[in-house]
């Protein structure tokens, strides 16, 4: 098994709920980039881009995605981390990335009344379907492509 194992997906996609139970089963570290650079940055990610906007979280990401190719570990990631091609490039060429992918509708459902996402902000559910299909050709160069949609955690562990 590789020793860095990157998790990719929409927000909602339960990368962090998979991540954790896909870390124990294998022994390794769980580590959250967005949680990552909260600790770094003592902010939240919301302050973060209320601050200095996307493109300064955006830059934090790949400063976080460098360091973590020094771990071993299950590493969450945020949904547009696959916007950057550095990003995708530091990703594949440092360990397996699995794109978890979700139905649209229970990625909505799950991130309705969310406010902790500054990128689904007052976004319709047509919003909020475009920019899922926009990015979709960048999550599916992952290397493993795993279709969540009612499967148990158990089963996307395994
Ligand atoms: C983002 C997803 C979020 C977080 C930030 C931006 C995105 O992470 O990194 O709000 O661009 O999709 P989650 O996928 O964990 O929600």
């Amino acid at each position: 098994m590789n020793d860095r194992i990157y998790l990719t997906g929409f927000m909602g996609s339960g990368k962090t709920t998979v991540g954790q139970a896909l870390g124990k089963a294998l022994g390794y570290q769980v580590i959250d980039t967005d949680q990552w650079i909260e600790e770094d940055q003592q902010k939240k990610i919301k302050e973060i881009f209320n601050e200095g906007g996307e493109k300064l979280f955006r830059s934090l990401e790949t400063a976080a995605l460098r360091e973590l190719t020094q771990k071993k570990a299950v590493i969450t990631t945020g949904g547009g981390i696959i916007l950057k091609e550095e990003n995708r490039q530091i990703m594949k060429g440092s360990g397996t990335v699995i794109f978890l992918d979700c139905a649209i509708e229970e990625v909505i459902r799950r991130t309705s009344n969310d406010d902790s996402r500054p990128l689904l902000k007052e976004k319709s559910k047509g919003d909020i379907q475009s920019m899922y299909e926009d990015r979709l050709p960048l999550y599916k160069e992952a290397d493993i492509h795993l279709d969540t949609t009612g499967r148990s955690i158990l089963e996307i562990v395994a």
